[in-house]
């Protein structure tokens, strides 16, 4: 039976220990702090460690937003994971968190959206609930862009970062709470402005495609930039007026970290200020599909989001996708503390009869290994999520 509302019930939120600076980034490519800062907001981003992937990032996000919820693994019927950089082609990355979970009884599979993979897994379980067809859905965007970038290439290395996001959507017997208006949009135009060339039908991998460094991301800079200002104010006014709000009403903001620039220049489309904005782009940059989750669990445990508020998630990527959710907030904020009992830690099975080559790009690794001494060992155990290296909110 269709249940009255579609609520999210948990989240939470992992990012590797491991922080890459500015100043790091200055000994790889052309670029100094000063102007990374000033042309994005972007002070630092976690990269993963060898042994981590992105699904084990989204299991450990997972576990806490179960945890969040007050439910078990099992309680989930349905693991959606929204990633452009799964750990294999096939099979989904959502499978693979499914066991690293310890779930045995939900479908799974992934969302490919790009940076919008979020919002449009959370839209996908929405409507699944609403069908009446699933009681539980975890969504996680979850990204390890660090393994996809040239690090040679100052337009792409500086932006990204690594991390995880999660909520737990559940069906509710009560009345309102949960998605009020919804928008997706998929621009082919600009399918070629961010993208990765190699390893698909068109281009399967070879020696010759490694050598043209086609397994890289792409972007065109300027070209994006522009479409994520106009798409993201239009997208998010859209989900505004389908929930017969005014954006004025709207409590906060949780929308796609890409550029800071880019989140001012929606505030000013939208007549807002700053302080409707939540911003985390300076500690994490761009975590792609990550980093709306990323960004809602921080925000809810950071105390910016209260019972009943109007919040509104908005994102933009690679397609060219954009999608915005509409969402009145029902959910204690405290039952955040729930996620602290969670080991920060997932492991996902490996095959018996194979083993990977070491991931981390060698750029990467040799200035890290250079600033910390040590290389981490690929069976390193994660720690506790480190404290960020400094907190300060941008202006
Ligand atoms: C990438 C981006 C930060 C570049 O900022 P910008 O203000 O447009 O900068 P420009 O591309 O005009 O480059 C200005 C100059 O800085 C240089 N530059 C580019 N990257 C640089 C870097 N990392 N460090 C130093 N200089 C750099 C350029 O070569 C250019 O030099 P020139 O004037 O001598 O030609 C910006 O376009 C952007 O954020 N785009 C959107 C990207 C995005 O969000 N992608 C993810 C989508 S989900």
């Amino acid at each position: 039976m269709a249940p009255m509302s579609a609520r999210i019930t948990g989240w939470g939120r992992y990012a590797p220990e491991r922080v890459l600076t500015n100043a790091d980034l200055e000994k790889l490519v052309d670029t100094s702090d000063e102007w990374i800062r000033s042309r994005t907001g972007i002070r630092e981003r976690r990269v993963a460690a060898p042994h981590e992937t992105t699904a084990t990032l989204a299991a450990v996000a997972g576990k806490r937003a179960i945890a969040v919820a007050g439910l078990e693994p099992d309680d989930v019927d349905l693991i959606l994971v929204g990633t452009l950089t799964p750990d294999y082609w096939m099979p989904s990355t959502a499978a693979l968190v499914k066991e690293a979970i310890g779930n045995t009884r939900a479908a799974a599979f992934d969302v490919m959206a790009a940076c919008s993979g979020f919002v449009y897994a959370y839209a996908t379980a929405d409507a699944f609930i609403r069908a009446g067809t699933y009681r539980n859905v975890l969504v996680i965007g979850a990204e390890l862009l660090t393994r996809f970038l040239d690090f040679s290439d100052r337009n792409t290395c500086i932006l990204f970062g690594d991390g995880a996001g999660a909520v737990v959507v559940s069906a509710s017997d009560e009345e309102g709470g949960g998605m009020a208006g919804m928008e997706m949009t998929t621009d082919p135009d600009g399918a070629y402005m961010i993208w990765l060339p190699s390893g698909g039908s068109k281009s399967p991998p070879s020696s010759e495609t490694i050598r043209r460094g086609e397994h890289y991301v792409r972007m065109e800079g300027k070209e994006t930039y522009r479409y994520a200002t106009k798409t993201l104010a239009t997208s998010a006014l859209k989900a505004i007026e389908r929930a017969g709000w005014d954006p004025g009403e709207v409590d906060l903001f949780i929308p796609h970290q890409a550029n800071i620039r880019i989140i001012e220049s929606v505030a000013k489309g939208l007549g807002l200020p700053m302080d409707k904005m939540f911003v985390n782009v300076d500690r994490y940059g761009n975590t792609s599909a990550a980093s709306v989750g990323i960004a809602l669990a921080e925000a809810v445990d950071s105390g910016r989001v209260q019972l009943g508020d109007k919040i509104v998630f908005v994102a933009f990527g690679a397609g060219f996708t954009s999608g915005a959710a509409a969402v009145t907030w029902t959910a204690d904020p405290l039952h955040g503390k729930r996620a602290d009992s969670v080991v920060p830690t997932a492991s996902v099975r490996a095959p018996v009869d194979w083993d990977s080559v070491d991931p981390m790009p060698a750029r990467l690794m040799a200035v890290l290994a250079e600033r910390d001494g040590v290389q981490v060992p690929l069976d390193d155990v994660v720690p506790g999520e480190p404290e960020p290296a400094h907190r300060e909110v941008l202006a």
